[in-house]
């Protein structure tokens, strides 16, 4: 596995690469890998020649007061990680690379960005586009993988891509979950083992929103107070949000007639976590 960190070194790779026919799959992350982000690699694996992985813990994505600073982090694991999974360059630029002095560009996905997320952290999603293209444009993937565990973001890249005419396929793939249903994410290292017990509501309670849509529950209003009571039996959660929304748009719906999302973000003690799910029509008419 290479190891590199200038951008120019890697714009160089990429621009030889296809010059050679390859097809370059691309899995940004922030590091600290885990069975989740090995999925995308594999995914990635499976779909390309060669493989890039960018580690890169992006400052402009992160509010005031939010966890920039404690961020975990740990190269070493995540290249023994990486290099298991078959990465051929790990691109793992540093901040003054990527934000050297006078820098003063970023981007703005506008609607899907001001809904749930968008609303607590306002400034968050402007520093995930802002990064992705800078990534983007320097590795040049001809396809790169996303979660959908950040499903906002997903739909955000998504947008950005074809609002942008970018000549990279987004791919998503499935949430990779431990055993106990809990979303796999390199903050759950911040739980205390109460807190990590505790974080199964989360899980929890979207297992029940998909048993109220399989038994043809439609009315969002019912839907979103069922996943609330289940969360809020559990002390140490607090709701950011529970919302159920369009999967393209991410606007609220009243009524479950088209492909929907439950999303939600709840506190934990201190941690702010993520998880959803796909409410899908197909399946159920
Ligand atoms: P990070 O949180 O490190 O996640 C990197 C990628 O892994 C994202 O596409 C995310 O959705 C995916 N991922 C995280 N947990 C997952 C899980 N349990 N199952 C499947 N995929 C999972 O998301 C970011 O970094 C950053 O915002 C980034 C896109 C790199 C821009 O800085």
């Amino acid at each position: 596995m290479d190891i590199i960190t200038g951008i120019k070194e890697m714009q160089d790779f990429s621009r030889r690469a296809r010059g050679e026919g390859k097809i370059i799959a691309f899995v940004p992350t922030m590091g600290y890998l885990h069975q989740g982000h090995v999925s995308l690699m594999e995914e990635g694996k499976r779909r390309g020649d060669v493989l890039v992985m960018s580690i890169f813990v992006n400052p402009t994505q992160f509010g005031a007061g939010e966890d920039y600073e404690r961020y975990p982090r740990d190269l070493e694991r995540d290249q023994r990680l990486a290099q298991g999974a078959g990465v051929d360059v790990l691109f793992a630029p540093t901040v003054a690379e990527m934000y050297p002095q006078g820098y003063q560009s970023y981007l703005d996905v506008e609607e899907v960005t001001r809904h749930l997320c968008g609303l607590s952290r306002p400034t968050h999603f402007r520093g995930v586009t802002t990064v992705v293209c800078k990534l983007f444009n320097i590795v040049k993937p001809h396809l790169a993988i996303f979660g959908e565990k950040d499903f906002q973001q997903l739909v955000t890249i998504r947008r950005m891509v074809v609002d942008l005419n970018l000549e990279v396929e987004i791919v998503g793939m499935p949430t990779y979950r431990e055993e106990d249903g809990l979303a796999m994410s390199s903050r759950n290292q911040y739980l205390s083992p109460d807190e990590r017990k505790a974080a199964c509501c989360l899980s929890r309670s979207l297992r029940k929103a998909q048993e109220l849509f399989e038994r043809g529950e439609r009315n969002a209003e019912r839907m979103v107070k069922e996943v609330r009571k289940i969360i809020e039996t559990e002390k140490l959660a607090t709701i950011d949000y529970v919302k159920i929304c369009d999967s393209n748009t991410l606007k609220d719906l009243e009524y479950i007639d088209q492909e929907a999302v439950v999303a939600l973000a709840v506190k934990i003690g201190k941690t702010r976590l993520i998880d959803n799910t796909v409410l899908n029509l197909l399946h159920f008419k």
